[in-house]
């Protein structure tokens, strides 16, 4: 069925384009014509812009020529451009904050086997190469450049990426790309060098002895791939990345984790124990007001999140299809439901590999018997934040973040019982239509 509409949408655009070139030729020929017409002696003789009539034909075959080099080079752009399409080759994009689960949720992809090229946060150089003085980043240019590289990555060409990486890769080999290890195509076979004894390399690969990271390998090697992912928790706003999804040679497929950003608080509020310690202080009773700017940064997030999240469920012609909105809360509760549902909506199939990962690495093996203790087990190991939170920032969360809890469907606490009752579950069961196509 979708070969056949395939075979006619060649067809047709071949017709077109021979219609177009059709045109071109006619209007040489016309030319072809006037010119072969004698010149009137009255013309100048010896100005430079008239050909000598007797050379009229030499220039015409070269236009025809050029025509034809020219239909030809057309034709065999757009059946590039079908190949692509009707190869199947799927390009995802996780995108995430920090502390959502999304290294977790990344695997499912990395773990997929040989058919997929997965990228674990290159944006990070770029963030790092594009931050200011202040400590923050342009929003603008790096948006432009987040969406530059992620759209090169995904075809393959490493090269602008490259230009961010500090220091900057001599011959295209480096020693310096963050987390190397943590993107399984990138320690494969082949992309390992031979391992050079005395050369320090930061990140590299556990599974195997490599030498520095060689870009040009990287890039054959993905070149190979059915398909490509990529995570990141550095783009700010999903509609910054609309050329991706409007470019011909991709089929990007958006996958938006988010989680309660109460729980991505209190994981925070532990990374960085020194930087919020005010928070802590004021939450107990302490009297100094906690850092406005720190608020302020929060709600943007929240903000940038629900942004982002309200363009996608809203299915607007360039994402129809493109966009899945999953809670981490749920990846948690039913982690091999939801990967098949990633899988299903990605159109790639689900392999063995990434289920015996998922077995392997959380509690799915019980999830399908239905054993309620263990469905019980992770959602506690998921609300863990409850009793670490205080009360009092909850409640700046749910102030700064509330429209964000709402279009998630994560409930208001209105009391410490509340907070710390396990029996009250804080999650609304929602679905989130937007992956259907
Ligand atoms: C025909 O014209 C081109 C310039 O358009 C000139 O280079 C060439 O020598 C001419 N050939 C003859 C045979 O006059
Ligand atoms: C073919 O595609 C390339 C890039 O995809 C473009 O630069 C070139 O102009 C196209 N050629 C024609 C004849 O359309
Ligand atoms: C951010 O970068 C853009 C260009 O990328 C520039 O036009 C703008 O002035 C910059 N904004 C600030 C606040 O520096
Ligand atoms: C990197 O890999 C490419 C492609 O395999 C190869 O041609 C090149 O020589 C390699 N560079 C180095 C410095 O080994
Ligand atoms: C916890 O919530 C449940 C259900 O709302 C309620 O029955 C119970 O009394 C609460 N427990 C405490 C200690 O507040």
């Amino acid at each position: 069925m979708r070969i056949k509409y395939t075979i006619s949408i060649v067809f047709f655009v071949a017709l077109v384009i021979i219609e177009k070139e059709n045109n071109i030729i006619s209007r040489v020929s016309d030319k072809l014509t006037l010119k072969q017409t004698p010149q009137t002696p009255l013309q100048p003789s010896g100005s430079s812009h008239m050909l000598p009539k007797h050379n009229g034909s030499f220039t015409v075959l070269s236009k025809m020529d050029s025509a034809f080099t020219l239909m030809k080079r057309r034709l065999e752009n757009y059946s590039e451009h079908l190949d692509v399409t009707t190869s199947g080759r799927k390009h995802i994009l996780l995108l995430a904050t920090t502390r959502t689960g999304s290294s977790f949720v990344g695997e499912f992809f990395n773990q997929q086997g040989d058919n997929m090229f997965y990228l674990f946060e290159p944006l990070w150089h770029v963030e790092k190469m594009l931050t200011l003085d202040t400590g923050g980043t342009n929003a603008t240019a790096s948006a432009k450049a987040y969406r530059d590289v992620l759209q090169q990555l995904f075809l393959c060409d490493f090269s602008l990426l490259e230009s961010f990486i500090d220091p900057l890769p001599v011959d295209h080999i480096t020693t310096g790309l963050f987390r190397r290890e943590s993107s399984s195509s990138l320690c494969e076979e082949s992309v390992c060098s031979p391992f050079i004894k005395g050369v320090f390399e930061r990140y590299h690969c556990k599974t195997r002895r490599c030498g520095p990271l060689n870009l040009t390998m990287a890039s054959e090697s993905c070149l190979q791939k059915e398909h490509r992912a990529i995570k990141s928790v550095r783009v700010r706003q999903l509609e910054t990345l609309r050329p991706l999804a409007e470019d011909p040679r991709l089929d990007v497929k958006f996958i938006h984790l988010v989680r309660d950003p109460r729980a991505v608080l209190a994981s925070r509020m532990v990374a960085f124990a020194a930087k919020y310690k005010n928070w802590k202080d004021w939450a107990l009773g302490g009297s100094v007001p906690i850092d406005d700017d720190e608020v302020r940064k929060l709600k943007g997030n929240c903000d940038n999140i629900r942004m982002s999240a309200e363009i996608g469920l809203k299915q607007p012609s360039w994402l129809q299809g493109r966009y899945m909105l999953v809670r981490y809360e749920d990846i948690a509760r039913f982690p091999m439901r939801k990967a098949t549902e990633m899988y299903r909506f990605t159109g790639i199939p689900f392999t063995r590999n990434v289920k015996s990962w998922i077995l392997k690495n959380t509690q799915a093996s019980k999830e399908a018997s239905g054993v309620y203790s263990t469905q019980k087990k992770s959602s506690e190991q998921v609300e863990k934040w409850r009793f670490s939170l205080p009360f009092k920032i909850a409640q700046v969360v749910q102030n700064v973040c509330g429209p964000t809890l709402k279009l998630f469907g994560y409930k208001f606490v209105t009391s410490e019982e509340m907070l710390t009752n396990k029996s009250v579950s804080l999650l609304e069961d929602k679905v989130f239509s937007s992956s259907i196509e």
